[in-house]
């Protein structure tokens, strides 16, 4: 085959007005992405609006996925990654978001079918995590009695507003615990962490904005 033809061949494969500059492809990495993060949600009857599981499903949503990853909406409920150690993060990193922002802006092309991904049979819901009694505590609350962290969450927290919130060591240390974004009441959830974190008496609770309030609950 000339090159010539190469060249008609791959402008009839590309979509017709999105000039194709990304070697990312949907079959290769992106179907893994969404079906990990979005397919649980993102099929027949899993809640979401619309499903994600094919070409065909994202195709026509490329731009609007790119924003909603971007903006960090979705996946909902997740706290910022990096921020904290915590379990079960459903939340994408920041590598994440960059590969799907890239293959969006890069024409979304679809790539070798050969490629893709089996769907899973069944889709695991995450589980909330299993704590201790919780205590509410304000900006500069400081611990009476040491507490050993199990997981956090947020309350007096505005409607899609954020929350970051941080543990002051008596030793001057300070341990990041959680930050989220455009939270939404009705997450309902906590957020684990992947270890339990020892909080002698005399730490002091660090939160953005003031006004918010966490609650801190013991690890079982
Ligand atoms: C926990 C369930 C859940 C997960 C996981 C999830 N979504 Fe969603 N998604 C929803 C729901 C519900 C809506 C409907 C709008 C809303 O309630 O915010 C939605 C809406 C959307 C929309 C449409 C927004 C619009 O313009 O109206 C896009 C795009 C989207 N999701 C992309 C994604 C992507 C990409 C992922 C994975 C990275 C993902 N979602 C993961 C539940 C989910």
């Amino acid at each position: 085959m000339g090159r010539l033809w190469l060249g008609v061949l791959a402008a009839t494969l590309g979509w017709a007005h999105d000039p194709i500059s990304t070697k990312l492809t949907y079959t290769r990495e992106i179907s893994r992405l969404l079906i990990e993060r979005c397919g649980r949600c993102h099929r027949e009857g899993g809640g979401a609006p619309m499903p994600l599981l094919s070409y065909a499903d994202v195709r026509p949503w490329a731009k609007a996925i790119k924003e909603e990853v971007l903006e960090r909406r979705m996946p909902p409920g997740g706290a910022v990654r990096g921020f904290g150690t915590l379990a079960d993060d459903t939340s994408l990193s920041q590598e994440e978001l960059h590969v799907i922002a890239d293959w969006v802006e890069g024409g979304a092309p679809e790539g070798d079918p050969a490629y893709l991904p089996t769907l899973p049979r069944e889709w695991t819901e995450p589980k909330p995590a299993a704590v201790g009694p919780g205590v509410t505590v304000k900006a500069g609350t400081v611990l009476r009695q040491s507490l050993r962290l199990g997981a956090v969450t947020a309350a007096k927290v505005a409607e899609g507003g954020s929350v970051k919130a941080a543990a002051q060591l008596p030793d001057g240390r300070v341990e990041p615990l959680v930050w989220l974004h455009g939270y939404r009441r009705k997450w309902k959830r906590n957020y684990a962490l992947e270890s339990p974190l020892q909080l002698p008496a005399g730490t002091r609770i660090l939160i953005e904005p003031p006004q918010a309030e966490i609650v801190l609950y013991g690890a079982r």
